[in-house]
């Protein structure tokens, strides 16, 4: 299945990236960037410097580095002012390809059939190539992103952070006619990395050992989030798990659409648990997961990185 992964790295982003590239099943054609964990130069140049660090050959492409309405934010109090605190990469080798991310986008729909879009970001990209290219919206045989919570948010009491930093964009991509899969909070707290699963990282490769230094960073900046033991959730690498083992979630199939007006709740992605509304449902939403198994096959994944 050919694959672009649309990311804001971001940490757990760093291991979406990872397993994406680890995994045959998966033909990744290109990392696209945008703002959102942190500034958009940040993001970019993070995804570029993962890339290059593991010696993994595959272009970046930066998109938006503002929401289409809103005023920008960045989740800095997570993941660094760089985006990536806690571990220094060595600077990036190759530099960001000159073509738009939502060109680049629109090139590899135009080109494949079948073409698989992973945001794991807010959703600014995708929506500005559906505003562009709607004649190729066709050729996207589905949206599978991390973003928002069914029953809670992160940022707000109701908002998840992927969703609130662009929620207009959320709402045109959740009102288009792409199939949609959706990770939500309530899916991704049931995958917990703890300082067992840090060391286990750190074990496995120099490499490695750096990337669990992003993890311990993050063990105090999420302190809240789940536990306050220090366990983190791996958000991002769920929507590529999904595409590669589908067979250890659980998935409903619910009417989801996003705020946009609320006072308290701008950024909540509704959804339609109870079928009140009787409309039909435009996401399949995954709701539980073997986080053992998870856990297990991504670590087997990493493994195949050690030799990069
Ligand atoms: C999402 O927000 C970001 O901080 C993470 O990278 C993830 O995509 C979780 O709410
Ligand atoms: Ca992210």
């Amino acid at each position: 299945m050919k694959v672009i992964l649309d990311c804001d790295p971001g940490h757990d982003d760093v291991f979406a990236i990872l397993l994406a590239a680890a995994s045959q099943e998966i033909e990744l054609l290109g990392i696209t960037t945008v703002m959102g964990n942190s500034y958009l130069q940040n993001t970019s140049k993070n995804a570029r410097a993962v890339l290059d660090f593991f010696g993994i050959e595959k272009p970046v492409f930066a998109g938006c580095s503002k929401p289409l309405i809103r005023n920008t934010i960045i989740a800095s109090h997570i993941h660094g002012p760089t985006g990536l605190d806690g571990a220094k990469l060595p600077p990036p080798r190759h530099s960001i390809e000159k073509m738009h991310a939502i060109d680049y986008i629109a090139q590899c729909a135009n080109k494949y059939n079948n073409l698989i879009l992973v945001p794991t970001g807010p959703l600014t990209n995708i929506a500005l190539f559906i505003l562009r290219y709607p004649f190729l919206t066709g050729k996207i045989s589905s949206i599978v992103l991390m973003g928002g919570g069914i029953f809670h948010g992160n940022i707000t009491p109701t908002a998840e952070f992927n969703i609130f930093a662009d929620p207009e964009a959320a709402k045109i991509v959740f009102n288009s006619d792409i199939p949609i899969v959706m990770a939500p909070l309530d899916l991704t707290h049931q995958v917990v990395v703890s300082s067992k699963e840090i060391n286990t990282i750190r074990r496995l490769s120099d490499k490695f050992n750096l990337l669990a230094d992003m993890f311990v960073y993050l063990q105090n900046t999420c302190k809240d989030e789940i536990t306050s033991t220090g366990g983190i959730a791996l958000h991002d690498p769920c929507p590529i798990m999904y595409l590669i083992h589908p067979e250890i979630f659980e998935i409903n199939e619910y009417k989801v659409d996003i705020e946009i007006k609320g006072e308290l709740t701008y950024g909540q992605t509704v959804v339609d648990v109870l079928n009140v509304t009787n409309n039909k449902p435009n996401a399949k939403v995954l709701t539980k997961v073997d986080s053992e198994l998870f856990l297990k096959i991504f670590f087997n994944k990493m493994k195949v990185l050690t030799s990069y």
